[in-house]
């Protein structure tokens, strides 16, 4: 069974697609896990709870306290115990309340309290999901982090044909099973992250430096710690806190240190994933002191750094992946593969500084993966953390290829 032993929360909201919750949960059951429903007051209006504890073989909550005997479900706990929360079927009203941190029911604060990944399957009528503010909050909660199971298109319950249906729960069962079987992939397996710019010193307080604010590398980590790997992340001068427990954090501040510490760690690595933008070119050498203003042009002379992932593309042994990343703005597909063959990558990312919402600072991107098979993937605009997932679900899926 792909789910046995999972906690799984599923939050049931007011929408007619709640009867395919049933089938939902009697599937989540059947592959092994233990789930505890929590219920809208609405929901309740739609699937009686006595059919979901009896699936469950839990009984079902959704008021914060029982008024038989006065006692009362701890949002905090639960949030603990469970391993993943799904929302299904998920309404406009629901969506917006967990995008703007709205607790006023169970099912909102448990949500604001889980520390698992949270999967949201939306469910309503087309006119609903195409608003402007349905489409705000799935863009607040996607840039969460939490998983988007996108509705799919088809007649709805209104007899209106358009996009709204729940995604039907079989395939949900199959997301939930491969984000957890991906998981166990990665499982004693160790990563090097490189993440964030390099400043390359010019004199004591100034330096070269470039606009990478370290996110999408950042994300990248998180998401492989979350998934069971032990990472390295090496990372350049930024503004994030790391604080996971299956990450170790080596700042350095310029290429020169980032390639003596990557170099260093790479040989006890599984893979490693380079997002850092490595500056290409570092002051011939520093200026002791702070150099004055002075009437005169001041040369400097930039001597070319070395190029981390072309060194690991070439200690790389067999077993261990290589995945790098291009950000171009011109040419992008044909310089994207060039630098995969001559860095001897697995495969490459690529993004598009011509693509609104991709690239540097912002907390979104929009990628394509070029392989070493020529495969291209094209992917929409995404948060960061989802761009993680998909990018390491390419790596757990070249993990299991070489494993065989
Ligand atoms: O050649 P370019 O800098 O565009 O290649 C980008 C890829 O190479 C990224 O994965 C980046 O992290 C890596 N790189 C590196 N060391 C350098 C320059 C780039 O690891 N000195």
């Amino acid at each position: 069974m792909r789910l046995d032993g999972k906690k799984i929360i599923l939050g049931i909201t007011g929408s007619i697609a709640a009867y395919k919750a049933a089938i939902l949960l009697r599937l989540l059951v059947k592959e092994g896990a233990e789930v505890q429903v929590v219920i809208t007051p609405a929901g309740k209006q739609f699937i009686t709870p006595v059919t979901l504890s009896a699936l469950s073989g839990k009984p079902v909550i959704s008021e914060f306290f029982e008024h038989a005997d006065g006692s009362w479900h701890s949002h905090v706990d639960l949030g603990l115990w469970a391993d993943a929360m799904l929302i299904a079927p998920a309404t406009a009203a629901t969506l917006g309340k967990m995008a703007h941190g709205i607790a006023d029911n169970m099912l909102i604060t448990t949500y604001m309290s889980v520390r698992c990944p949270v999967f949201i399957a939306p469910a309503m009528d087309l006119d609903m999901f195409g608003h402007p503010s349905t489409q705000n909050s799935l863009r607040i909660l996607a840039g969460f982090g939490n998983h988007i199971i996108e509705p799919g298109e088809g007649v709805l319950a209104s007899g209106l044909h358009g996009k709204g249906r729940m995604e039907e729960p079989e395939k949900i069962v199959e997301i939930l099973t491969g984000y957890f079987g991906s998981k166990k992939k990665l499982l004693n397996k160790t990563f090097l992250v490189t993440a964030g710019p390099t400043f390359e010193k010019i004199d004591p307080v100034r330096f070269i430096g470039n606009y990478s604010s370290g996110k999408m590398g950042y994300a990248v980590a998180r998401e492989l710690a979350d998934r069971g790997a032990r990472v390295i992340l090496v990372s350049g001068p930024v503004s994030l806190k790391m604080d996971h427990p299956m990450v170790e954090l080596i700042s350095v501040e310029s290429a020169s240190e980032m390639y003596t510490a990557a170099t260093r760690v790479f040989v006890e690595c599984d893979g490693a994933v380079l997002s850092a933008a490595v500056a290409d070119f570092t002051p011939e050498e520093p200026v002791r002191r702070k150099t004055k203003r002075g009437k005169e042009p001041w040369d400097l002379r930039l001597m070319p750094t070395r190029d981390i992932a072309e060194e690991l593309g070439r200690q790389k042994k067999k077993g261990q992946l290589l995945v790098g990343f291009a950000l171009e703005t011109h040419d992008e597909l044909e310089n994207a593969r060039q630098k995969l063959l001559k860095k001897n990558l697995d495969f490459i990312v690529l993004n598009s500084l011509n693509d609104a919402g991709a690239g540097f600072g912002v907390d979104t991107n929009k990628i394509s993966i070029l392989d070493q098979y020529n495969n291209i993937q094209n992917f929409g605009l995404k948060s960061k953390a989802l761009v993680a997932a998909d990018i390491v679900d390419k790596l757990v899926n070249f993990t299991s290829a070489a494993e065989g």
